[in-house]
């Protein structure tokens, strides 16, 4: 099982490195699928779920000369060929390996005993992350009962994802991330009782998202820069997650009151660029555990509340292009002084400036200094903070707060 900090330290990794995926994304569409490939696979997709309960899909015969172990690896064998012919480019041949009955040698497949049978061995986790490969996720990896593990990201698989998944009880982490998935939400991860790790972000799923995902008990919930749409439900405070990002959609409405509700979990809230709008609501400084609130780029109105200083552990506040008015609440104060990434309002023009908060409650003097673009992507790391200089006199990009009343 991986721990929070261990999941926490990833996240810090793939947001660090989000500029560079998404660079990597223009230059898989580039030299991505022709129109005639992604519409071939489409096809072949539609083709198969119409069957879905049936004798089709991916024709797999079984020589019966293979010797497997155990069945549970013959089942792995069954689903790693039928996806291996699902797939219609692997420029980096990862699967040029799958071959033969020893599924545990192939490219990309863990084993590892059972969990509830030592002397078992089974496919455990499966990573192709990075693999570019092409294709789409065939019915067949159903099979594939045991995984606990399954990381895709940065491929060209497209289409749904496979209903058979439902049957995979164990499955703790999923990333699909930066693929080309299409469709509705995939409703079949809420049907894994295992999951603890949902990654979708970078893909094209559209439409609503179930409120029931913010009743499942997940570590982390990862589905920005899709093309979801929807208000966030008042039960977002039920969710148990450590770090939720849901930045780049389009989910309009407010920021409910109950995300107060997740104090004794929540680290992490990233909301970008969503089309929020109402006031803060106080509950946010319930937050107590929270390092990273990040609402920029939404319609917030209003003022900062007071309550804002309560966010005892906070590192990093963005809150630069909103509609906030009045004026920042002297209780930002309270906000760790030394936990110093504090932030970061971006000014509208080149090169970006930031604002130190916490350095402004303690210089009272004016200095305006501006940080090279190239930094950006370094706001998550420690030294960040280090290499900042305040600026007092853009204060907040597109807001009009004021720091005039400070008296720290
Ligand atoms: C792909 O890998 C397999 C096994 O390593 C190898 O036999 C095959 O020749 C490779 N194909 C290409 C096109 O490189
Ligand atoms: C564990 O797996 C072995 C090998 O398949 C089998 O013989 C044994 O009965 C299993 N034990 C249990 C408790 O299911
Ligand atoms: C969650 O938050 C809402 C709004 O702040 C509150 O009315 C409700 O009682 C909270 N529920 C729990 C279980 O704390």
């Amino acid at each position: 099982m991986k721990s929070g900090t261990q999941l926490l330290l990833i996240h810090l990794l793939i947001l660090a490195v989000a500029t560079a995926v998404a660079g990597a994304r223009a230059g898989f569409a580039s030299r991505g699928l022709s129109d005639a490939e992604a519409g071939y696979i489409r096809h072949r997709q539609l083709l198969y779920y119409r069957d879905e309960f049936g004798d089709r899909g991916e024709k797999v015969d079984v020589d019966p000369s293979l010797f497997f172990p155990n069945s549970h690896l013959r089942n792995a064998y069954i689903a790693l060929q039928a996806w291996k012919q699902a797939i219609i480019s692997d420029p980096l041949n990862l699967t040029g390996t799958w071959v033969g009955s020893n599924v545990c040698k192939y490219k990309g497949v863990f084993c590892a005993p059972l969990p509830s049978n030592h002397s078992l061995i089974v496919v455990a986790s499966i990573d192709l992350n990075h693999a570019d490969i092409a294709g789409y996720l065939p019915e067949e990896l159903g099979l594939l009962t045991d995984l606990a593990v399954f990381h895709i990201n940065s491929n060209r698989f497209c289409g749904t994802i496979p209903h058979r998944f439902d049957r995979l009880r164990l499955l703790f982490e999923l990333d699909l991330s930066n693929n080309r998935f299409a469709g509705k939400f995939p409703d079949v991860v809420l049907r894994l009782p295992s999951l603890k790790y949902l990654d979708l972000r970078f893909n094209e799923f559209e439409g609503t998202v179930p409120s029931e995902l913010f009743d499942k008990d997940l570590d982390a919930i990862f589905i920005n820069s899709n093309r979801f749409r929807f208000d966030i439900p008042n039960n977002i405070g039920n969710s148990p997650v450590s770090v939720i990002v849901l930045a780049n959609n389009r989910f309009g409405g407010c920021l409910p009151a109950s995300i107060g509700n997740m104090s004794k979990t929540l680290n992490e809230i990233i909301l970008m660029n969503n089309g929020l709008r109402s006031c803060f609501p106080k509950e946010i400084g319930l937050l107590k555990k929270l390092t990273v609130l990040d609402v920029s780029f939404n319609q917030l109105i209003g003022p900062l509340p007071n309550e804002i200083g309560g966010m005892r552990s906070l590192e990093q506040l963005d809150v630069a292009h909103n509609l906030l008015s009045g004026q920042i609440p002297a209780s930002i104060c309270n906000l760790p002084q030394n936990a110093c990434a504090m932030l970061c309002v971006r000014a509208s023009s080149r090169p970006l400036q930031f604002v130190q908060l916490c350095t402004v409650c303690s210089i009272p003097s004016p200095a305006t200094a501006s940080i090279p673009a190239a930094t950006f992507t370094d706001r998550l790391t420690t030294t960040f903070a280090a290499r900042l200089t305040a600026t007092y006199s853009s204060i907040i990009a597109s807001n009009t707060c004021s720091f005039s009343t400070f008296s720290c």
